[in-house]
């Protein structure tokens, strides 16, 4: 791959207009949302979306988010449906992605849905992921831009560590306020399925709907593909729902369980979130095996055991 010089940008109207001429030209710019920092490219130039898989490089079968700036362009390129209005009037713009049927003349590259005959597609609510997506007008396919595989960013310098020379620009505007990735639902029919659980809390989900969202084991057709187990790994080996660190480890907090460092001293699991991917980064820098508190399986907790077990997980 050729090598480019990474352009820093920031939230100015100036920088984001550049950031979006960019994006128009096909060319990739990362930039920050409310959950992690995406890797952007115009999701209908099948060109630009071949470049993130090769700037990540990620599997081609993995499908990707595409990211619009408001509802009314989110009709255009899925077919709307009841549940799909009562969530997207609920929770967006916010950290909840919807997999919905692709809708004739959409105008996405096949390379976005991977051939799928259905589209993610998600709403961001951080005020720089907003204005950059108003200014491009029509979808953004954004995975998260790191390497494949690896630990997810939540700020700008994360971006630079894995992607610099791989993209052409990074729009820095501070640290990412969720810190874990969107809920992802699929919609069939009048049925809800949880695909991968994120900064949304299911509960708020169901809370809204009156009733128990399915999960992906009892709806299987509908799974979310490319979901590797070994995901968001740091280089050191991870041990989940330690008490204590053993002789050679460093441990990561959560609540009573105080460590080198701590997700949340007071056990909140929003502010845990928010913290878990810089916390990995930062322990993953000492090059140490890294032993990981017990977090509860409730709320965001569903999301941040989600990522501990993917980064837990036996590597290829
Ligand atoms: O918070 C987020 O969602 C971040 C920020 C940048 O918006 N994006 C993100 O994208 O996490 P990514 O590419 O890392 O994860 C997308 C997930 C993948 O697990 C993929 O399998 C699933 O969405 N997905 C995409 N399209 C799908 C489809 N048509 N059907 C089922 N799952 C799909
Ligand atoms: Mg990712």
């Amino acid at each position: 791959m050729s090598q480019t010089c990474t352009l820093r940008l920031n939230s100015s109207p100036a920088d984001l207009d550049q950031a979006a001429a960019l994006l128009r030209a096909g060319a990739l710019v990362a930039f920050p949302t409310e959950t992690v920092y995406g890797l952007g490219g115009d999701a209908r130039q099948g060109e630009a979306v071949a470049a993130i898989y090769t700037a990540k490089g990620r599997p081609s079968f993995n499908p990707l988010i595409a990211h619009v700036a408001d509802i009314e362009t989110a009709q255009k390129l899925v077919e709307w449906s009841d549940i799909a209005e009562k969530l997207a009037r609920a929770f967006w713009p916010g950290p909840l992605t919807m997999v919905l049927p692709l809708r004739a003349g959409h105008g996405v590259s096949g390379l976005v849905t991977a051939g799928l005959s259905t589209l993610a597609v998600r709403v961001p609510a951080h005020p720089t992921a907003q204005q950059l997506l108003h200014r491009v007008g029509g979808p953004v396919a954004a995975p998260s831009a790191n390497p494949s595989g690896r630990i997810s960013p939540t700020t700008a310098e994360h971006v630079m560590a894995g992607l610099k020379g791989r993209i052409a620009a990074v729009v820095d505007d501070g640290a990412c306020g969720v810190g874990v990735e969107s809920t992802i639902v699929g919609i069939d029919a009048d049925q809800v399925v949880l695909l991968r659980p994120g900064g949304l809390a299911v509960e708020e989900i169901e809370t809204l709907l009156g009733q128990p969202i399915l999960t992906r084991d009892a709806k299987a057709k509908l799974t979310a593909p490319g979901q590797m187990l070994s995901h968001y790994a740091p280089n050191a080996s991870v041990r989940l729902n330690a008490e204590t660190a053993k002789d050679g480890e460093l441990f990561l907090g959560f609540g009573a369980y105080d460590g080198d460092l701590n997700l949340s001293p007071n056990g909140d699991l929003a502010e845990a979130a928010a913290n878990l991917f810089d916390y990995l980064h930062q322990l993953d820098a000492r090059h140490l095996p890294i032993a990981v508190a017990p977090i509860p399986e409730l709320g965001l907790g569903l999301a941040i055991n989600d990522r501990l077990r993917r980064a837990a997980a036996p590597r290829d």
